[in-house]
């Protein structure tokens, strides 16, 4: 039996949790270093994803850490005021859904719920590849979608979407660009990194980044697709890998990006 987490605000702890398309994964997370505190805990995301599904499910990674204190918790789509308001890789009925309040009475902990690549950006803003960059940065995240944070001057600009963007005619560049369209290609990351870098140089042409962040899977092997960058734009691997969203999740309780 796990021990009784309440609210310890000294702690400079809080549990973040990362709702995605396969995994529903969590831990507490040390909010000073960035780190997790104990192995996260990973659960196959219910299909469909439906609210209640999801909510059962958020609710059994919070009993394995004894969770009675705030949470933080991302999700694939636009959030704003802890509503969904998209569902590109999600099951449609979230759209309209105060996710908030249903995680919220699911888990009996007061939630904080934010865009996952936002949480990733966050994480990677405070304390990854980006720490201390100021200026225009932009945090992409490549796996089922593609999904995008952008920070000015260390503030988020909140749900920003930049994997919908058209391109060569691709009416939603995500399911070309996108980590999952690489393995339905059956594409080498040399390949990739061509439509990678496609995809960059636009993004580039619109906001003109000082950095870009290339988080996701991808981010272990930049090295195998570094030299098909072309970009103008200085591009860094994201530092904070697989826990980027739950310690950005984490690093929003009891505050605002
Ligand atoms: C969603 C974004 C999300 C991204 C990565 C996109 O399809 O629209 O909200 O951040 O996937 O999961």
């Amino acid at each position: 039996m796990a021990p009784n987490r309440s609210a310890d605000p000294a702690a400079e702890v809080a549990l973040g949790i990362d709702v995605g398309g396969s995994g529903i994964k969590g831990a507490p997370v040390d909010l000073q270093r960035g780190v997790l505190l104990e192995e996260r805990f990973r659960i196959p995301t219910p299909q469909p994803a439906t609210p209640e599904r999801v909510a059962e499910t958020v609710g059994k990674v919070v009993d394995r850490f004894g969770w009675s204190a705030p949470i933080g918790c991302t999700f694939p789509a636009i959030v704003k005021n802890g509503v969904v308001l998209s569902a590109a890789n999600v099951d449609r009925s979230w759209i309209g859904t105060d996710g908030a309040a249903v995680l919220g009475s699911a888990t009996g902990c007061p939630v904080t719920l934010v865009n996952d690549a936002d949480a990733a950006g966050l994480a990677e803003i405070r304390l990854g590849a980006a720490a201390g960059r100021s200026g225009v940065v932009l945090v992409l995240t490549f796996g089922t979608g593609i999904g995008s944070a952008l920070f000015v001057d260390g503030v988020l600009v909140p749900n920003t979407e930049l994997g919908h963007l058209q391109l060569d005619g691709h009416a939603d560049v995500e399911d070309w660009a996108a980590a999952s369209a690489r393995e339905r290609d059956s594409l080498s990351w040399p390949e990739w990194g061509k439509r990678l870098d496609r995809y960059l140089r636009h993004v580039d042409a619109l906001l003109s980044p000082d950095l870009i962040v290339v988080g996701g899977g991808a981010s272990k092997r930049f090295d195998r697709f570094r030299d098909k960058l072309r970009v103008g734009a200085e591009v860094v691997p994201a530092k904070m890998r697989n826990n980027a969203g739950i310690v950005g999740a984490a690093l929003l309780v009891g505050g605002s990006p």
